[in-house]
């Protein structure tokens, strides 16, 4: 049987071309990311919304559970916080509020930026690989960590977000289509506001063109069908965030597990109301709530700090509709409960295969 190695196998130390997405805000759990590296892919852990001490500890529970390279992912964004316009906000947010049992909405907001403090913990525990949403790791950082031997990869969601990564000295390039779940990682929203929104398959084979470094294709990939396709592509591995939210390991809430195994490829849109920031989610009474009242959310963080309280308090209530649900497209393609190591080995059972005997009916 075909086995697949892949440049990006050869530059992130791994065996199989597979990266299972940083997902910040609790999926990612120590045991995922850990199970995922040892069984060969590359496992992440998203740090973004972390404290630094509880990276820091999850990082030395990961390197407990395999010697194996994983990857620590966190958001490259401006974290000023715009509250201008936190009245009109809070008006739609106040009727939530009071179904979920919560209190009058905050006047003010303060968004606390540790970035300076998450990227000191991941050089001084010398983590393997570091991957950004949103931006280019700044210059400071970037020499540091590549002294250091510390690979960086960048997701991006244009040909011109690649090209600036990669003369940045990005190693690894995640090229993230439309059909992504989770945050657009577009740098510029104020040129997309609703992110650079190109999909999987218009996206990699045109930033595959453009960069000498690995594109790792992201967006829409669930099994060894899409391992197959991002390399035909160009890609040279492929990131998967959906699929691995449902997998046995998974931190994801039981109520957002179920909505992701309850939708279809018609159940997404992509929003802005939770987090200021266009993302890709399940559709729900929170995002509809917010569209009928015509206010436009706050900018990326506040209006993420805005809804917080909201999102947690959901949560303790099983109450999916007031949750965020990121999700991609190919939620059909979902299994329940699988350990990530079975996904992991069954994309590159399947991709195997898949290569050896493409569904070709005539091949002279
Ligand atoms: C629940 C969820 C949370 C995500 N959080 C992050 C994150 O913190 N950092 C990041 O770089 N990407 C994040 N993403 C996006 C992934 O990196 C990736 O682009 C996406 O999951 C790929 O599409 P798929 O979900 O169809 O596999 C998230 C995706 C999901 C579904």
């Amino acid at each position: 049987m075909t086995k697949i190695t892949t440049e990006l196998c050869t530059t992130l130390n791994i065996a199989y071309p597979i990266v299972q997405a940083g997902m910040a805000g609790g999926p990612t759990t120590v045991d995922l990311v850990a199970s995922v590296s040892e069984a060969g892919a590359l496992g992440t852990l998203g740090a973004a919304y972390m404290e630094p001490d509880d990276i820091r500890a999850a990082i030395r529970l990961i390197r407990q559970r395999t010697a194996k390279p994983f990857a620590v992912n966190l958001f490259a964004a401006d974290m000023t916080d715009d509250a201008s316009r936190i009245a009109e906000v809070n008006e739609v947010l106040r009727g939530i509020r009071s179904e979920l049992g919560l209190g009058e909405p905050a006047a003010e907001l303060h968004t606390p930026d540790r970035f300076e403090q998450q990227m000191q913990v991941l050089i001084e525990e010398n983590v393997p690989v570091i991957s950004t949403a949103f931006g280019i790791l700044p210059a400071r950082f970037m020499e540091e960590v590549k002294r250091r031997g510390i690979r960086v990869t960048t997701m991006v969601t244009t040909v011109r977000e690649a090209v600036e990564a990669e003369r940045a000295g990005s190693d690894v390039i995640v090229a993230q289509g439309s059909d992504a779940g989770g945050h657009r990682g577009t740098f510029d929203v104020g040129v997309h506001p609703n992110g650079a929104n190109i999909g999987t398959f218009s996206l990699v084979p045109q930033i595959a063109d453009q960069v000498r470094v690995p594109v790792v294709a992201a967006g829409g990939v669930m099994d060894g069908r899409g391992l197959v396709a991002a390399l035909a592509l160009g890609a040279s591995g492929v990131q998967l965030g959906t699929r691995f939210l449902t997998a046995a390991e998974s931190g994801a809430h039981p109520a957002y597990k179920q909505a992701l195994l309850d939708s279809t490829e018609e159940s997404t849109v992509i929003t802005r109301v939770f987090s200021g920031r266009p993302a890709r989610g399940i559709s729900n009474a929170f995002i509809r709530r917010f569209d009928e009242s015509g206010v436009e959310p706050l900018p990326f963080p506040t209006q993420n700090s805005a809804t917080n309280e909201i999102r947690k308090a959901a949560a303790a209530r099983n109450q999916a509709g007031y949750m965020s649900l990121w999700a991609g497209q190919a939620t059909r393609l979902l299994t329940d409960g699988d350990p990530a190591s079975r996904i992991v080995m069954e994309i590159m059972e399947e991709a195997q295969r898949l290569l050896s005997r493409l569904p070709v009916l005539n091949q002279d």
